[in-house]
């Protein structure tokens, strides 16, 4: 469903992606590898949209992803309900007064009826075990509220694939395992995950597959997660670890 061919992106004069090939299937779960700066982020972005190739191609179920499409609104919603981003820093992505409004938000976009929203924020709620929180302030939230309030409002619109940047900076260590227990669930629902991460020792049993970035923002190594998290000397070698 996600495919990058020769796909090149820089900022100014700093290099972010450099020739990337990628196919990501359905029903995958795939992480993201790679030292600070290597473009996991970045990779995150185009394939989300924020940004598009300046060289290459990045097909989303066979469509090509432009600008210009992304700049036609139906074409864009329907691209966006596919794919959901829970970014880094979930103060970037909380903006409602409440956490029932925020989930809330991206199913009145899509234009449900307020019952059919109802029922997606309670369904929500209740899978992220956040129910109490409700009527409170985002902004009020811990961390590892935040970023679960962060990734119902991504999961209300019921997205076929979820990205996450991080998830796990700076959760602490009983959010980091529901992190961990939830991601596994979602992809045992059938949702594709795709997840950087560098907190290996957190997210055991969530990936399959691990696509990793050097410091060159080159793709070095695309392989089962557990063989490269086993590989202590090519970790260090790539300052990884
Ligand atoms: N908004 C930006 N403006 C300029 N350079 C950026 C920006 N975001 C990232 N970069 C640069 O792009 C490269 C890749 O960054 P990023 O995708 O954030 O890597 P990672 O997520 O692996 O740490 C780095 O050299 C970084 O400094
Ligand atoms: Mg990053």
């Amino acid at each position: 469903m996600i495919e990058l061919k020769d796909v090149n992106y820089r900022y100014r004069n700093r290099n972010a992606l450099d020739n990337i090939n990628i196919t990501i299937e359905e029903g995958e779960s795939v992480a993201l590898i790679g030292p600070n700066g290597s473009g996991k982020s970045t990779f995150l972005k185009l394939i989300n949209g924020v940004v598009t190739p300046q060289q290459g191609e990045y097909l989303f179920n066979k469509n090509k992803i432009t600008e210009k499409k992304l700049n036609n609104s139906i074409f864009s919603k329907e691209f966006h309900r596919k794919i959901g981003f829970v970014f880094q820093n979930s103060d970037a992505q909380l903006f409602c007064s409440t956490v029932y409004e925020e989930i809330a938000f991206g199913p009145r976009q899509m234009g449900f009826s307020e019952e059919k929203v109802n029922e997606r924020v309670y369904d929500c709620l209740e899978l992220l075990n956040i129910e109490k929180l409700k009527h409170e302030a985002p902004y009020n939230l811990s961390g590892g509220e935040k970023k679960r309030v962060a990734i119902a409002s991504v999961l209300s619109m019921n997205p076929e694939i979820i990205t996450l940047d991080e998830p796990m900076n700076g959760i602490d260590p009983k959010g980091k395992k529901f992190l961990r227990d939830f991601m596994i669930k979602l992809n045992s629902s059938g949702k594709t995950i795709i997840c950087s991460t560098h907190d290996f020792e957190y997210v055991e049993g969530v990936f399959k597959r691990a696509i990793v970035f050097s410091e060159e923002h080159k793709i070095i190594r695309d392989d089962d997660y557990n063989a490269v998290i086993k590989d202590e000397k090519f970790l260090v070698e790539n300052n990884i670890k």
